[in-house]
């Protein structure tokens, strides 16, 4: 193409008026993205939160640790997470934009709700109780649901958005793609996506990733339970010391302590063969719990970190108290296919624990000591919208 010499010289007196204005940037200049984030969030780029680096107290060793199921091509980073925390805050992932992942998972609560089921942005009813979210990161058998149906947390993350009842962009709301199309249009997240990613484009797989390194980084290392076993821990003494009497608890504390850790054949309720201690997810091995006869699904359970904060229990919030789980285990145990073989007494039959009150109450009592008030409260997992 033949250039137009009359409009090479226009620009390129434009260039030298602007280049003569030194003070006032040039038009085409971008405003800050901080700028940009500051009208929608409490966000500084330059200031993330700290996500990456946790400091772990003493009694979550290597042992530990290796159940973290973080895989290696998506370790959590401070702008991942952040991203992640701003999608799961965002009403606008909803059809209607008026429910958030963090509706159904709210921080104060132990990022479950109080409901036996919880309703989607459509007033819709889920299918089942939510779940507490902390230690999901633990849970080594990775897959996620009450039916253990998501194959690991980044399968999981989109799912409630595409769900008809949660988040409603399902195939007749146009599916994810109708929502990236939403989403793009937002100021703020080109500039989150090429922070966490390094480019602007919006795609499902980001969104997972981002999703499960902020609910990675829900870490529960300080509920009355930690501060206790940071004491007495002892890499040296069977299970980490986890026996020793704790000094910050009660003498029932402690018996339930003793409880929970101990098998039924030791004069203990046998929980911590499936409930794992120090992060109390569930052991991957983990079959159901006989809360119905013949039972052929095999459930788990999130980390019992934060129980006590809020109920009901199980994964049809059958039970409203942490004293009728316990009577469960006491004396409601069926028989069914997918039952645990650790909830069979030496006979093969549902096992019958035949606790007194006192030793029910002390269990409930333990369970009480594994809620993490820092993290029901941390700023970093709290709503980043103005
Ligand atoms: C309308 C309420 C609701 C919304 C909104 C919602 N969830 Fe959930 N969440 C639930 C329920 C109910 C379950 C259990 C569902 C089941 O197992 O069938 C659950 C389960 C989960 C689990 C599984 C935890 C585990 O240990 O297996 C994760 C993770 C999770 N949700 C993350 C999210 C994210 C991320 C979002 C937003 C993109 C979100 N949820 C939106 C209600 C909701
Ligand atoms: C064989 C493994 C196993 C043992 C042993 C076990 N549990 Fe569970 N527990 C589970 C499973 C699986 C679930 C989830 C069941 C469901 O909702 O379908 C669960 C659920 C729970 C819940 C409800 C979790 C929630 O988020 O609603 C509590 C509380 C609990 N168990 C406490 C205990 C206590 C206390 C003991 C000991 C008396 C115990 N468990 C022993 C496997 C076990």
């Amino acid at each position: 193409m033949k250039r137009n010499p009359l409009l090479a010289a226009g620009t390129l007196s434009a260039l030298l008026f602007f280049a003569c204005k030194k003070d006032e940037p040039a038009p085409t200049t971008p405003p800050d993205a901080n700028t940009i984030l500051g009208k929608y969030l409490n966000l500084n780029l330059d200031a993330l939160p700290e996500y990456a680096q946790i400091n772990y107290p003493v009694h979550y060793n290597p042992g530990v640790l290796a159940d973290d199921n973080a895989p290696s091509i998506n370790q959590v980073t401070n702008s991942g997470a952040t991203l992640g925390r701003v999608l799961f805050y965002d009403k606008n992932l909803s059809r209607n934009n008026t429910v958030a992942c963090a509706s159904c998972h709210d921080q104060a609560k132990g990022f479950t709700d109080d409901l036996v089921l919880s309703e989607g942005f459509d007033g819709g009813l889920t299918g089942a109780h939510s779940m507490r979210l902390a230690n999901a990161n633990f849970y080594a058998g990775e897959r996620m649901f009450w039916d253990k149906r998501a194959r690991d947390l980044e399968e999981q993350s989109t799912q409630p958005i595409k769900d008809h009842t949660e988040m409603g962009f399902d195939a007749s709301a146009g599916g994810i793609d109708s929502l990236i199309r939403k989403l793009q249009k937002l100021e703020y997240y080109p500039i989150l996506f090429e922070q966490a990613f390094g480019s602007p484009e919006i795609s499902e797989e980001k969104m997972q990733r981002a999703l499960a390194q902020f609910i990675r980084s829900m870490v529960s290392t300080d509920s009355k339970f930690d501060q206790g076993y940071a004491q007495v821990f002892n890499p040296n003494a069977p299970g980490g010391g986890i026996g020793a009497p704790f000094p910050n608890f009660t003498q029932q504390e402690n018996q339930g302590k003793m409880l929970f850790t101990a098998p039924p054949n030791n004069g203990g309720a046998g929980c911590a063969g499936c409930h794992q201690p120090p992060t109390f997810a569930l052991g991957a091995n983990s079959l159901s719990n006989g809360l119905d006869a013949g039972e052929t699904i095999i459930f788990k359970a999130p980390s019992l970190k934060n129980i006590a904060v809020a109920g009901p229990y199980m994964h049809d919030g059958r039970f409203a108290t942490l004293a009728e789980v316990v009577e469960h285990y006491n004396s409601g145990i069926l028989d069914g296919p997918a039952l645990d073989n650790r909830l069979r007494g030496p006979n093969g039959q549902p096992l019958r624990l035949n606790l007194n009150d006192a030793q029910k109450q002390a269990i409930v009592a333990f369970l009480n000591t594994l809620t993490d008030n820092s993290l029901l409260v941390e700023a970093r997992f709290s709503d980043p919208f103005k």
